[in-house]
């Protein structure tokens, strides 16, 4: 094993502690994080047929599984904690059209042309630089043709230049304190930051990777996705794209 390969399965062992930590604090209830996200969301299921099947990828404690599964034929929900898949269980448990999964997104156990689209709410911020084109090439595969995958991507960028150069310095000295003082094999984009006791019973270093628009539009595009909207807001590129025909 390779110290990249090394680093990256102990980054998945870090990216599940926060969310296997027990906290009785009321789960995120359906509520959307902004205007952007429920616009996003209004125009993905208003683009799904009533008998869709849809994979909420990475679903967390299924504040959104629930809201799709109202409006299509059939969920799944996969994600790697199952602390967060039993509090989506519960949430989703009014419903007949959801099952859960536990998994990893690296290693999607479904066959090729399998869903009408894809929601993966942020959580591509857990997805290594140099695992990012396996992953997209992996939900074109699964994707039907024509189908759609909707992403939000946490970026250092914003709508303002100033906050984007503020949030890129921060980045440069997390990613220079963990590559150069720790010496860990961190590729750019990708460094830990110390996660205090807030609202979940959990404090610590926690693994987490920044994407660009611009190094974004040129993965989906090489990766077979067109691009049909995108926008920046709060944080996270919110992107809504199609499987490209050919
Ligand atoms: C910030 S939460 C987002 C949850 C949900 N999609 C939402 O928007 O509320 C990130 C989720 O990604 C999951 N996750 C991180 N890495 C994963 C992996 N390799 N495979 C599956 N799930 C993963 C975590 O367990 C967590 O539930």
């Amino acid at each position: 094993m390779t110290r990249r390969q090394h680093f990256l399965s102990e980054m998945l062992e870090n990216i599940r502690l926060p969310y296997e930590a027990k906290w009785d604090g009321p789960a995120a209830g359906g509520e959307f994080r902004n205007q952007v996200e429920e616009e996003y969301f209004q125009q993905f299921v208003d683009n799904t047929e009533p008998q869709a099947v849809i994979l909420d990828l990475a679903c967390g404690d299924g504040r959104h599984t629930l809201r799709v599964a109202e409006r299509v034929g059939e969920v799944v929900g996969l994600d790697l904690s199952h602390n967060s898949l039993a509090k989506a269980k519960k949430k989703c448990s009014v419903r007949d059209n959801v099952t859960f999964t536990h998994g990893s997104i690296f290693q999607l156990p479904f066959r090729p042309n399998t869903f009408d689209g894809i929601w993966f709410s942020e959580a591509f911020e857990y997805v290594p630089p140099d695992k990012r084109r396996i992953l997209l090439s992996s939900l074109n595969n699964v994707l039907k043709d024509s189908g759609i995958l909707y992403m939000s991507v946490e970026t250092w960028q914003s709508p303002s230049i100033i906050t984007s150069l503020k949030q890129l310095w921060t980045d440069f000295r997390l990613f220079c304190y963990w590559k150069f003082i720790k010496r860990k094999p961190l590729l750019w984009g990708e460094f830990l930051y110390y996660s205090p006791v807030k609202r979940i019973n959990w404090s610590g270093w926690h693994y987490h990777v920044h994407t660009s628009k611009r190094t974004l539009c040129k993965l989906l595009d090489e990766c077979g996705f067109a691009i049909e909207k995108i926008n920046l807001s709060d944080d996270y590129i919110y992107v809504l794209c199609c499987k490209a025909s050919g």
